[in-house]
């Protein structure tokens, strides 16, 4: 298998990166925060989530979110649905892409959305028939497809069931999504291999959590075996308010400094993703978890620090 020369990456920091934080993290912020993602060139930036806000109260604003932010053509703004009252949120706010999200555990898709595996399927037939009717894109995210924080092992034959069945549902994107970053390089090939199975390889995303460690060695294994869409949080923000103790997902800058020295290409401008994770790290008064961003960090600051003062 020959590895993918242009990569996509799914732009996660406003939504899966944000969504955990306590305080409540200003609109305004996070309009900015989006506005440098579309500056920096990213095709497909996660903005919103329309759930219950008794559940995830950080994400209440969403609607305001996507009507102030500063579209760009050709970047795909997503959102997530769970249910129908989340479709119509999501449409009347101008999403391009609507994201169910299921679980190949049971144990983590009653604790995240409130029923079972079957059920949550039953409520996104729905949602996918009115996404079709709409023409606006379908995603899948399927959580804990490499460990459950509640039940422990989670089975190829569980990930792939779900797989096939948002098939089924006629979603254009799939994500393997490990929550809690508990996956390493050889599971996660053969699991992106038996997803491969039964969805289009090249529609098949990683949505790698940083927990452990192993993120960059996951996205390696899987561009191994021929995946060409990643999922990544600037500066590394993140967690799901339901896997406790997880980290954010792996930090973008982190990624592309992997990718753009591995030749391949993704469109966008590293330095601006980096300045961003600046940005909303200071915004939100955390340490910024990328390796990459706290690197060049430094190193810009050593390098004006020994510029000559002008007069
Ligand atoms: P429920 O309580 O079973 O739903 O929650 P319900 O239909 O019985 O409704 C209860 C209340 O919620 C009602 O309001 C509804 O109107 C309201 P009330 O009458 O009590 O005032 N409600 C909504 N409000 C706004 N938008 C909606 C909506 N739906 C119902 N869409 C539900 C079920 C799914 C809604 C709930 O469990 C929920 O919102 N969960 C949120 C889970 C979540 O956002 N988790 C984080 C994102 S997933 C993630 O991070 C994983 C991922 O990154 C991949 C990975 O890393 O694994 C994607
Ligand atoms: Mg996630």
């Amino acid at each position: 298998m020959t590895m993918p020369n242009y990569v996509k990456i799914v732009e996660v920091g406003p939504r899966d990166g944000l969504q955990n934080e306590k305080g409540m993290v200003p609109t305004e912020v996070k309009v900015a925060l989006i506005n440098q993602l579309t500056d920096a060139g990213f095709v497909n930036i996660e903005a919103a989530s329309f759930v219950s806000p008794k559940w995830v109260p950080q994400m209440a604003d969403g609607a305001e979110v996507m009507a102030r932010i500063q579209r760009r053509p050709g970047t795909l703004y997503s959102a997530l649905t769970p249910n129908m009252k989340g479709f119509e949120g999501a449409i009347a706010a101008g999403a391009d892409e609507v994201v169910i999200f299921g679980a190949a555990s049971e144990a983590f898709s009653q604790k995240n959305i409130n029923c079972s595996i079957a059920e949550s399927i039953a409520r996104f037939e729905p949602v996918a028939a009115a996404a079709k009717e709409k023409g606006v894109r379908l995603r899948a995210s399927i959580s804990c497809a490499l460990g459950c924080p509640y039940q422990g092992e989670v089975s190829v034959h569980a990930v792939v069931d779900v797989v096939r069945r948002m098939r089924e549902l006629g979603c254009d994107e799939i994500d393997i999504a490990d929550t809690i970053g508990v996956g390493t390089p050889g599971r996660v090939q053969e699991v992106m291999r038996a997803a491969a199975a039964e969805f289009a390889l090249d529609r098949l995303s990683g949505h790698f959590h940083d927990t452990y460690g192993q993120a960059l060695s996951n996205i390696l294994a899987s561009l191994e075996v021929g995946i060409s869409i990643f999922h990544a949080s600037v500066a590394g923000l993140g967690g799901c308010p339901y896997a406790k103790g997880a980290t954010g997902n792996v930090a973008t800058e982190d990624v592309l400094y992997m990718l753009h020295g591995m030749g391949i290409h993704t469109g966008i401008d590293l330095e601006a993703v980096v300045r961003t994770g600046d940005y909303i790290s200071q915004a939100i008064g955390r340490a910024n978890s990328s390796r990459v961003g706290r690197a060049l960090l430094t190193k810009w600051a050593a390098a004006s620090d020994a510029a000559p003062a002008c007069i």
